[in-house]
């Protein structure tokens, strides 16, 4: 039986092919939608639609059954439809009359709007932790290591000195501006689209800024037909975001996956870590990035997914938007799986104290050599062909000191810098007060 049917049985065939996958995306939403009936509800009251009694009785049994979905005991019946359906059912079996009430002023157009942002919400924070414990990661190694050189390369030709100080601080600071783009995505995440009914509104005087309150969010989606507008939008933004991780997590697999090989030969794992091959009896495989890499690639996928899944529909709801969840959704634990991992890998790396004391590296201190002969007042173009000819002759001597001392140099990382970029864009998101917010809301 469906909260919305009448007398006429759907037809098998067409509930199956409608449903789909979707009780078993909802149960991720479980939390939210209660939550957003938690403020729903209140806000009722608030405008005399629903009385005391009955609030405090519906408030109690939704408690109770957010605590069941907390301790996994929650279900979606194979008779029910969805999520949304399930928590009324569920309510008007144990309470009666008054789980009927909750519905007034709403739909599940808007009830699954607001549930994803609430579950979008959660998951960010989810991600942005592990980004840090990631990123600390990051840092601490660039700051242990950063006296010990390895070759910087363009083309994939041997061009520069470089530095696993340098190597690491890379990625701790390309998290930063993924942590931006991330930022951006929690901004549209956090205003709240409840009280736009099916996209329209309602005729009640609902109090849109109590559940935006409530709820903790930043602000509104005020105009009612953006508010619905923003379902497919709001997810292709959190892929971009998630995407920017990715291409940062998925480009460092790909490094590890090449420095790892013999033929650089510049970072190991324990063996315990790499995985061996069923026939080659010497193999200690880089597994773990591989993996990484693919799953960070497929991340990147995403916003084009979204992106093609919503492209022309119009104005309004419509049924697609549904199966953006299955898109949407696993990326999420695989996001956070790649992070923890990479993370876990990191604290157990290896590095080679001494790659550049091999010869077939001295090239790249022509430029070193260069600069040397710059500063003794020989004109750069000058020195740049002197040094040159001398490689061509076979009389180039490498002179391996390096002294870079500008920000963001071998010599001078500025690592504390890259640090406090993260804290700042961290601390802008403002979690304290959704968590606040929400915890109030379920006390
Ligand atoms: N499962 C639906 C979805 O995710 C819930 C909203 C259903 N609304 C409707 N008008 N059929 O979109």
């Amino acid at each position: 039986m469906k909260i919305w049917q009448k007398n006429i049985d759907v037809d098998s065939l067409v509930e199956t092919f409608t449903v789909g996958n979707d009780r078993v995306m909802d149960l991720q939403l479980a939390e939210a939608d209660v939550l957003g009936s938690l403020a729903h509800t209140r806000m009722l009251n608030s405008i005399d639609l629903m009385s005391d009694e009955d609030l405090a009785v519906v408030q109690k049994e939704l408690k109770n059954i957010y605590r069941e979905i907390q301790e996994g005991n929650f279900q979606i019946e194979d008779s029910v439809e969805d999520v949304h359906s399930q928590v009324e059912m569920l309510l008007t079996q144990r309470i009666g009359e008054a789980g009927k009430k909750i519905h007034s002023g709403r739909s599940r157009n808007d009830q699954v709007l607001v549930d994803l942002k609430l579950y979008f919400r959660s998951e960010i924070q989810s991600i942005v932790q592990n980004t840090t414990h990631f990123f600390d990661q990051l840092l601490t190694l660039s700051e242990q290591y950063k006296q010990v050189l390895i070759p910087g390369y363009t083309h994939l030709q041997i061009a520069m000195p470089s530095s696993f100080g340098l190597w690491f601080g890379a990625y701790a600071e390309s998290l930063v501006d993924d942590l931006e783009l991330m930022k951006a995505a929690w901004k549209v995440c956090n205003k709240n689209p409840l009280g736009s009914a099916a996209g329209y509104g309602s005729s009640f005087p609902l109090n849109r800024t109590l559940t935006t309150e409530l709820l903790g969010f930043e602000d509104l989606n005020y105009n009612v037909v953006y508010a619905q507008m923003g379902r497919g939008k709001t997810e292709r933004i959190l892929a971009q975001a998630m995407s920017a991780i990715a291409a940062t997590l998925a480009k460092f697999a790909m490094d590890v996956t090449l420095y790892i090989n013999q033929n650089f030969g510049f970072i190991s794992f324990p063996a315990h870590l790499t995985t061996g091959s069923s026939i080659m009896p010497h193999k200690k495989n880089p597994d773990v990035f591989e993996l990484i890499r693919s799953r960070c690639n497929k991340i990147q996928a995403l916003p084009n997914e979204i992106a093609l899944m919503t492209t022309n529909l119009p104005s309004g709801y419509h049924r697609d938007l549904q199966l953006l969840k299955e898109n949407l959704f696993p990326a999420f634990k695989s996001l956070n799986e790649c992070l923890e991992i990479a993370t876990y890998m990191l604290a157990n790396i290896s590095v080679k104290e001494n790659v550049l004391d091999d010869p077939k590296y001295d090239y790249l201190f022509s430029v070193e050599v260069v600069n040397n002969e710059v500063l003794k007042g020989v004109p750069f173009r000058e020195a740049y062909k002197n040094i040159g000819l001398a490689i061509e002759e076979g009389t180039f001597q490498p002179s391996k000191e390096v002294s870079h001392t500008h920000e963001g140099s071998i010599g001078n990382l500025c690592n504390d810098h890259i640090k406090r970029m993260f804290e700042q864009v961290k601390a802008d998101f403002g979690f304290e007060k959704v968590d606040t917010a929400l915890q109030a809301l379920v006390k």
